[in-house]
Formats: C-alpha cells, sequence, structure tokens
C-alpha cells in the first residue's frame, strides 16, 4: 500500500537544516500504525510527502502502485483526492456548510452522482454516530463531534489511506477516546490503512504498531 525508502527531506533557507534523515516505512492494506515524535521532529513534514503536498530530497514513496516523486502536481491531486483521506488536529470543517454537507464534499469535489453521494454520506453519519446531526453547523458542534464530521468525510470516498494528525489533540480525554475508537473502526471497515500522528501513548496504543520519529530516522517503538 505505501512503501517509503531512503526519505530524506531538507528545508532550504537561512535556518536550513536535513528534517528527515534516511525514512523508511512500509505499512500494507488494512495496517493503522502510529508516528510519535517530539514536536518539530517533522511529523507533519512526513505526512505532506506521504500526501504528495511537498516533494523530498531523496528517496522514493510508492503509494498504491504508484510513485509518488514522479508525478507531476496536477497527478498528485488528484491521486491525493481520490485515495486518501485526511483528518487534522483543527477539524478543518467548513463553517458554513451542513454537517451533511461537509461529509460529502469529497464526493461532490470527485464527481460522484448525487444518489450515491447521499447514500454514502447517510451511511457514513450513521457509522460514526452522527446522523441526528446532519443539518447542525460545525459552530453547534462539541470538538468530538466535530472530529467525528471530519473521520466520516476523510473516509467517506473509501480511501486506500487515512492520514491523521494529531486527531485529538485538541480533544478532552472522554471524546479523544471516541474519537479513536471511531476512527480505528472507520479504517478497519474501509479495509485500507490509517497513519495516526500522536503525542499521546494511549492513543498510539489504538494501532497495530508504533513508531518514533528522531532526527536520525523512523524507528519502531520497543516494546515495554
Ligand atoms: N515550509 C517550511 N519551510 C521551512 N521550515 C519548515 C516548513 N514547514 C515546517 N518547517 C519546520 O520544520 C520543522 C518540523 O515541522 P513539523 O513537520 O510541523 O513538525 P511536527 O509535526 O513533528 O511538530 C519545524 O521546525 C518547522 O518550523
Ligand atoms: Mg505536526
Amino acid at each position: 500500500m505505501l512503501s517509503i525508502r531512503h526519505l530524506n527531506k531538507t528545508y532550504s533557507g537561512p535556518r536550513s537544516r536535513l528534517m528527515l534523515r534516511d525514512i523508511n516505512l512500509a505499512v500494507a492494506p488494512g495496517e493503522y500504525v502510529a508516528i510519535m515524535g517530539e514536536s518539530g521532529v517533522g511529523k507533519s513534514t512526513l505526512l505532506n510527502l506521504i500526501a504528495g503536498l511537498d516533494l523530498p530530497d531523496g528517496g522514493s514513496i510508492a503509494f498504491d502502485g504508484t510513485e509518488l516523486t514522479t508525478l507531476d502536481d496536477t497527478a498528485r491531486t488528484l491521486l491525493r483526492r481520490d485515495r486518501m483521506g485526511f483528518v487534522f488536529q483543527a477539524f478543518h470543517l467548513l463553517p458554513h456548510l451542513t454537517v451533511m454537507r461537509n461529509i460529502m464534499l469529497p464526493l461532490a469535489l470527485s464527481g460522484a452522482e448525487p444518489d450515491k453521494s447521499s447514500k454514502l454520506t447517510g451511511e457514513m453519519l450513521e457509522a460514526v454516530g452522527i446522523t441526528a446531526l446532519a443539518a447542525a453547523y460545525p459552530r453547534e458542534l462539541s470538538g468530538g463531534e466535530m472530529q467525528r464530521v471530519a473521520i466520516a468525510r476523510a473516509l467517506v470516498h473509501r480511501p486506500k489511506l487515512v492520514l491523521a494528525d494529531e486527531p485529538t489533540g485538541n480533544l478532552d480525554t472522554d471524546s479523544a477516546r471516541q474519537v479513536l475508537r471511531v476512527l480505528r473502526e472507520q479504517i478497519m471497515r474501509s479495509a485500507g490503512a490509517g497513519i495516526l500522528v500522536t503525542h499521546s501513548p494511549a492513543a498510539a496504543a489504538t494501532t497495530d504498531r508504533v513508531y518514533v520519529l528522531t532526527a536520525d530516522g523512523l524507528h519502531p517503538q520497543l516494546a515495554g
């Protein structure tokens, strides 16, 4: 599903430094992995590279049979839109759209038929337990509810890979627990793969494998 080999990334400019050094990672279909690491170590940078939002300085990123680094901007945008889903710490819902419209958005953007869109959106609302909120606007929701909307939106088009960047960073313990349960359930249900970036050992423990990103690279977390 995803195979990262010898990935390097340096940000140029006055504060230039090697951000990601020789990163290697393989994620198979149906696998859900966590990436932990100190603030500023490059976790979001790594997710951006996997998402094709930015290009590495060296190494390869093979996703679903395609080498991302050989694609142009348009091809990477289409691949990201059609085969990936994103969940962010700050939710990133569109405030002027209802819950239902927010979830439907990825389908609308990829030109899905309205009937099919409605059906898939209804299924996702139910799957994440927010059917009663379909007509509400984001400002009317709690943080945990907003994140469940964001999870529904990330998965509604059945992506091959879900990338979640500190999705519980703004949530209280109970909401975080619920969001993590829903996220895991939905990734498993879609038979896709998932990468969870988190500071929280409890969050990381909801995944199958945990990696730690340091200045030296990405390493499997030692047991215990
Ligand atoms: N576009 C950019 N240009 C230069 N430096 C950047 C850019 N984006 C992030 N950085 C720097 O790279 C480092 C890692 O950022 P980030 O990947 O967001 O870390 P993390 O998600 O692990 O906290 C930070 O020091 C940040 O300031
Ligand atoms: Mg980050």
